[in-house]
């Protein structure tokens, strides 16, 4: 089984990984003994690389680090599919991350082992979604009505729309706050939702707040523009909000907010290292507990 995209996931299969990632998050299993793992890195990655590592060593197994690609054989101009087919050969899972959207449905053509899309480009970031899904289930919880700000660079950010994709099998409201040059692609935008660039308006509804970076490297022309989030949008904000970002941050959250009980970017990755545990288990088909 692959995981290419948000689209293949129902709400049972998030349940699921949500209970796997609670048990990880509790228990200690080496159900990976014995399996290797691929990190095959097109673009810089800290906390995906870096936790999918975590996870596997783990859970017993033993990790492939290509972080990067410069000193593989993609420098002497491989193509994406003779890579798989070659990591294939020596790793019972591949864990992907290229600049090209597409990128991880066409390396699941040739791979016979699972390829996990661990970011394609523009494209989606669907194993972020569940960290991110479960970061807001364990923070405020997933009730009817949740209201959800989907703040930052919407256009080139695909850790928002693979969340807003998963939000959608639940019942919740979706707001879009981006500088005007910076939208998500209208197909995300359901009908009657907001999309404004003037933050003030919606915060103090939000239940979260989900702020992500400009994606500078993705932009043929740089637009100006700029966004912090201060200690006084915290105090327009609902006592209960919880502010996540799937970081890097470059400036979008003032460090002056780090201690603010709502800020839960730093936790958002511990969650993230027991949900890619649940993900492993789940694609290399070994128990989570023994
Ligand atoms: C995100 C990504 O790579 O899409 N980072 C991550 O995986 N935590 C967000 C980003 O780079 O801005």
């Amino acid at each position: 089984m692959h995981i290419l995209s948000v689209d293949q996931f129902t709400k049972g299969d998030i349940e699921e990984y949500c209970s796997r990632a609670d048990f990880h998050s509790q228990f200690s299993s080496v159900t990976a003994q014995g399996k290797i793992l691929a990190n095959l890195f097109y673009e810089p990655s800290t906390r995906t690389s870096s936790s999918f590592y975590s996870a596997m060593v783990r859970l017993g197994g033993h990790v492939i680090p290509i972080n990067n690609v410069a000193f593989s054989s993609v420098a002497k101009g491989e193509s994406l599919e003779d890579t798989i087919r070659t990591m294939q050969c020596y790793a019972d899972v591949i864990v992907l991350r290229h600049k090209e959207m597409g990128a991880a449905a066409r390396a699941a053509r040739v791979s016979e082992v699972p390829i996990i899309n661990a970011g394609d480009g523009i494209g989606e970031h669907p194993t972020q979604a569940l960290l991110d899904f479960y970061t807001i289930r364990k923070e405020v919880g997933v009730s009817h009505g949740l209201w959800v700000v989907l703040m930052g660079d919407l256009k080139h950010g695909r850790t928002v729309k693979s969340l807003a994709k998963l939000l959608r099998l639940y019942d919740v409201r979706i707001s879009w706050v981006s500088p005007p040059e910076l939208r998500v692609p209208a197909e995300f935008v359901h009908p009657g939702e907001i999309e404004t660039d003037d933050l003030p308006m919606v915060l103090p509804y939000a239940d979260v707040l989900y702020v992500t970076r400009v994606q500078r490297e993705r932009m043929d022309a740089l637009v100006d523009c700029s966004y912090v989030i201060t200690e006084a949008d915290m105090q327009i904000a609902k006592p209960t909000m919880a502010l996540l970002h799937p970081l890097p941050r470059v400036g979008e959250i003032s460090t002056a907010v780090d201690n603010d009980p709502r800020a839960a970017y730093f936790r958002q990755m511990r969650y993230g290292l027991f949900m890619r545990m649940g993900i492993l288990t789940k694609v290399l088909e070994v128990p989570h507990h023994l």
